[in-house]
């Protein structure tokens, strides 16, 4: 299988960026127009994923003693080296639509923590059954299967006690009784409808129902709506609650919730499509995840049902569609707009 002819860079806070050389064939043979991610994006990328991450190293600073290999067990997973994909996207639309990052950052932090806990209950034997996840080894090849498994529920109910407790600090800053700057902070409202949206995209309506309907499907083979319906729930519906958020909590209005959902919707479903294409074209060392699984789990994915090339073709035209709903916004969508590309032109 061609490897990915990819210089990759990492980061002092440990974000890596595939950089495909301009010109050069991406793995495959697939060639981007105009040569990867420009040099602005990674920089972007780089710095918010570190904001994000000295957000969720505050936010998870418990040491109950009696409990100790627990937090161990959620910072282990949590600090270790992610992309930040949906937590940046959050903060991302969050300044897309003119609001300030600090109205965002609590809730991207809780969209990292589910997506970490995911990740986690993903490997265990029971579902994935995998050894490496973030460039080490699994959470349950350290701790054991059931610190994993607490460690996991613990970064799900958490996220949602961090969201809760950020409304709560913008509340007081809204009203004056803190010494944040904020002027402009979220309304109850928009907190609310956001953390219902979120818990609807986790969990059996959305993230958890996908996980089932994933390992429910193995061996079977799948038609392509069911492959569609499948990735739109375990992955693309916590893509759509992030862009969403962190839109609602800049100060977004309907029209712009709708035409970023429709953007969130195209690059989510581009996100797993490409999660398949990786599985297969890249190396274990580039994903800091075993490659090369799908097939053997006998799992349903794009490449297994429409061949790569394909695979490919419907990546580019996700992204496509992502790019178009953006259409409406001005200069301030720039980084949406490049992390569609990122999320396309990854090679991790
Ligand atoms: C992996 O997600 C799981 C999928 C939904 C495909 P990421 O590729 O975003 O994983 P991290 O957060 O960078 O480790
Ligand atoms: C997992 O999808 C999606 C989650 C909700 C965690 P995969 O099983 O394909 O993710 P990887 O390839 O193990 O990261
Ligand atoms: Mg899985
Ligand atoms: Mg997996
Ligand atoms: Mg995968």
């Amino acid at each position: 299988m061609a490897e990915a002819k990819s210089e990759q860079k990492r980061t002092p806070k440990g974000v890596a960026i595939a950089r495909a050389h301009p010109g050069a064939g991406s793995p495959g043979g697939h060639v981007r127009g105009g040569g990867g991610a420009p040099l602005d994006i990674e920089r972007y990328l780089s710095e918010r994923a570190a904001m994000v991450e000295r957000a969720l190293a505050r936010a998870v600073t418990e040491t109950d003693a009696a409990a100790g290999r627990l937090f161990e067990a959620m910072r282990y997973s949590l600090l270790a080296r992610g992309k930040r994909l949906r937590p940046v996207l959050a903060l991302a639309a969050c300044e897309g639509v003119g609001g300030p990052l600090e109205a965002a950052m609590g809730f991207a932090c809780a969209i990292e923590m589910i997506h970490t806990y995911s990740l986690i209950h993903d490997d265990l034997p029971c579902m994935d059954d995998d050894d490496l996840r973030r460039g080490h080894p699994t959470n349950h090849k350290i701790y054991g299967e059931a610190i994993a498994t607490l460690a996991g529920d613990a970064l799900l109910t958490d996220a949602f006690w961090v969201l809760a407790k950020s409304a709560a600090d913008l509340g007081k800053s809204a009203s004056g009784n803190s010494t944040s700057e904020l002027t402009n902070a979220p309304s109850p409202a928009a907190m609310l409808a956001t953390i219902a949206e979120l818990a609807a995209a986790a969990g059996s309506m959305g993230m958890v129902a996908g996980q089932a309907i994933d390992l429910l499907g193995e061996g079977r083979t799948m038609t392509i709506e069911e492959l569609e319906y499948l990735h739109r729930r375990k992955t693309g519906a916590l893509f759509i609650a992030a862009v969403r958020g962190g839109a609602r909590l800049g100060g977004a209005s309907e029209a712009q919730l709708e035409a970023l959902e429709a953007y969130a919707r195209a690059l989510g479903l581009a996100f797993q499509v490409i999660d398949d294409i990786l599985d297969v074209e890249a190396s274990t060392e580039q994903m800091g995840k075993r490659t090369g699984k799908d097939l053997a789990h006998g799992k349903n994915t794009y490449p297994g049902l429409i061949g790569l090339d394909k695979s490919w073709q419907l990546a580019r035209e996700l992204e496509r569609r992502a790019q178009h709903a953006l259409d409406g916004f001005d200069h301030r969508a720039e980084p949406l707009r490049s992390l569609a590309s990122f999320a396309v032109e990854r090679r991790l």
